[in-house]
């Protein structure tokens, strides 16, 4: 697969991010693949399989034109547990996935964020080896939540993908993870890469957000992994380090697109996958592909800033 370097995170139009209306979700989609996308990451349980019917709905729209699609399983286990990743849990994930999407084969599934014991399990791998076989999945790989699990990931030659958290919030990945991909071929498929939308520097101390948003209810980790909402930093630290990013953001761009054109600047990320709720917000993301390198200069002072400032609220943990 030869997918674009800014493509599309179908989190939010699902659910967990506040009231979304299916038709802007549609036209999000509609706009990000205008503007040269041709990937979409989603799950089958962002909004229990409604992330992935609309993208079916998008692919019925376009017709002979080439998305690709990576979903993720294992998140439909009520605790998670190495034991939940069995022949029968795992082959019905699929089925659902292969239902919702409306295809006979899933171009890639993700384990998404699996237990930590499921790493050494070559067994559960073993079992995704047999969905290639039997024709529901083309590629697997793994979502995780840190390094140390990446390269966890990796030792299991058929693992083609690794998604994790990259961003200017959190610079680990690039030094502790990429060259190993690189190494080994892996794909990395950089996530929440605008920091759940703090990197645009649209928020402030005020911002409110709707009670079914993670960024109401899952600061501190009440329901899923911390570092998915605002990327784990603490939302005053992330404020004041975001105003001092607007300052290196080179003139015409914004704010996102200076944050994804920083992702792309690194070789080994195949793809950032922003996530956008609107039309205007796919496009402009999408725009950040096309924009000039950031100079080593601002490259240096994002790194200064985040050794600084965010380093020792993150890096350690994940
Ligand atoms: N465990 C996992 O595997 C996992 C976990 C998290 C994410 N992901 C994947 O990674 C993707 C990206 O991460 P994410 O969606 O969590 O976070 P993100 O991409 O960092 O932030 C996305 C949010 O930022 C806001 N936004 C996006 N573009 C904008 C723009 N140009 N201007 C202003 N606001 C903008 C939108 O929300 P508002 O308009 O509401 O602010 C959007 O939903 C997800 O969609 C999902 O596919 C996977």
């Amino acid at each position: 697969m030869s997918v674009s370097t800014v493509s599309f995170g179908a989190w939010a139009i699902g659910g967990f991010w506040g009231p979304v209306d299916d038709g802007e979700s549609v036209q999000a989609l509609h706009a990000a693949i205008d503007s040269g996308v041709n990937f979409i990451d989603t799950a089958d349980v962002y909004g229990d399989g409604r992330s992935e019917r609309l993208i079916a709905q998008l692919r019925r729209e376009r017709p002979g034109e080439t998305i690709w699609v990576a979903t993720k399983a294992g998140r439909r286990l009520d605790t998670q547990t190495a034991d939940g990743y069995t022949r029968e849990n795992l082959t019905q994930w699929v089925d659902d996935s292969l239902r919702n999407l409306d295809v006979d084969t899933l171009d890639l599934l993700q384990l998404h964020c699996p237990h930590p014991d499921v790493y050494d399990r070559p067994e559960v791998f073993g079992i995704l080896d047999d969905l290639v076989s039997a024709g529901k999945l083309r590629y697997y790989g793994v979502s995780v939540e840190t390094v140390d699990e990446a390269r966890r990931a990796i030792r299991y030659p058929n693992v083609q993908s690794v998604q994790i958290i990259f961003n200017m919030l959190r610079l680990k990945p690039a030094d502790e993870f990429f060259p190993f991909a690189a190494a080994t071929g892996v794909g990395v498929i950089a996530r929440v890469p605008l920091a759940s939308g703090l990197l645009t520097g649209k928020m402030h101390s005020g911002s409110r957000f709707a009670d079914d948003d993670h960024r109401a209810f899952n600061r501190e980790g009440e329901r899923f992994d911390k570092g998915e909402t605002f990327s784990g930093v603490p939302y005053d630290v992330a404020l004041e380090v975001v105003a001092d990013l607007r300052m290196l953001c080179p003139p015409g761009m914004t704010l996102a697109q200076f944050a994804l054109r920083w992702i792309l600047m690194s070789p080994d990320v195949t793809c950032a996958i922003p996530g956008a709720k609107t039309a205007q917000q796919a496009r402009e993301n999408a725009a950040a592909a096309d924009l000039d390198d950031l100079s080593p200069a601002v490259m240096a002072q994002v790194r200064q800033l985040y050794d600084a400032r965010v380093r020792k609220v993150v890096h350690a943990q994940w």
